[in-house]
């Protein structure tokens, strides 16, 4: 049995809303029929997630997911959502700290730990991000952001919570830019974060699946799984064609 099954998630930004969303099931089911050695997930927008989970009533294998939530169960907090109400409309699975969170909304290392937290005690998986800007990467310090910024997802989980977590390796220079990863970036960086992983998590740290995400097509989406370490892939581009998404999950 594989210890790691690969996992092809896509995450649709802002992008698909409830009518697009079905549109786009119908046509992916008819190409995607249950495969045991591998799981598909959806991040759709929240206003979309209802559309999509009962587009997939049918489809337990398929996993749907929010692309974020608020830390806090509820309150006045007007225009988020909660972990609790992300699971009340089916989600199984939540994004955290994704690099547009990071950078265009300004979330930080330490509410990305308040998010895994409240994702985990929902009973919710959280899919922790992380990965460095072009010029940490240029002044050598992609290391060093990578492992700073898992360390703060996951410091406020317990190590069994850290081993049920997925988390997503994206250098923010390839996301949306055609740019990719090279497999052997890709699989160096993967080895780090399973290294830390292991630090925090034990042995379990083996079952944690680590995603690549970064402009993955479906021209490269074969090469970049089939790398040491890259469990599979966060897909944002190359998810929002239902013709497309099916190429990439067939991989
Ligand atoms: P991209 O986005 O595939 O469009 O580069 C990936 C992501 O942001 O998750």
């Amino acid at each position: 049995m594989m210890l790691r099954k690969p996992v092809f998630a896509a995450n649709w930004k802002m992008n698909h809303g409830p009518t697009d969303a079905k549109a786009f099931l119908r046509t992916f089911l008819v190409h995607y029929a249950r495969r045991a050695d591998r799981t598909v997930a959806f991040f759709p927008p929240a206003l979309t997630l209802p559309a999509v989970t009962d587009a997939l009533r049918d489809r337990s294998d398929i996993l749907v997911g929010v692309q974020n939530i608020h830390w806090e169960p509820k309150g006045a907090f007007t225009g988020e959502v909660s972990a609790p109400i992300a699971r009340d409309a089916g989600a199984r699975l939540v994004l955290v700290g994704h690099s547009e969170r990071r950078h265009i909304f300004g979330e930080t290392d330490e509410q990305t730990g308040l998010k895994c937290a409240a994702v985990a005690a929902a009973g919710l998986v959280p899919v922790l991000c992380v990965g460095e800007k072009l010029d940490e990467r240029e002044r050598g310090m992609e290391e060093a952001v990578v492992v700073r910024q898992l360390r703060a997802g996951v410091a406020r989980l317990q190590p069994g919570q850290i081993a049920t977590a997925l988390v997503a390796y994206e250098p923010v220079w390839a996301i949306g830019t055609g740019r990719t990863a090279s497999p052997n970036d890709a699989s160096a960086m993967h080895a780090v974060v399973r290294r830390v992983l292991k630090e925090l998590a034990g042995e379990r740290a083996a079952h944690i699946p680590v995603l690549y995400g970064g402009s993955v097509s479906r021209g490269n989406v074969a090469e970049l799984i089939s790398a040491p370490e890259v469990d599979g892939v966060l897909v944002g581009g190359a998810s929002l064609d239902a013709d497309g998404w099916a190429t990439i999950v067939r991989a």
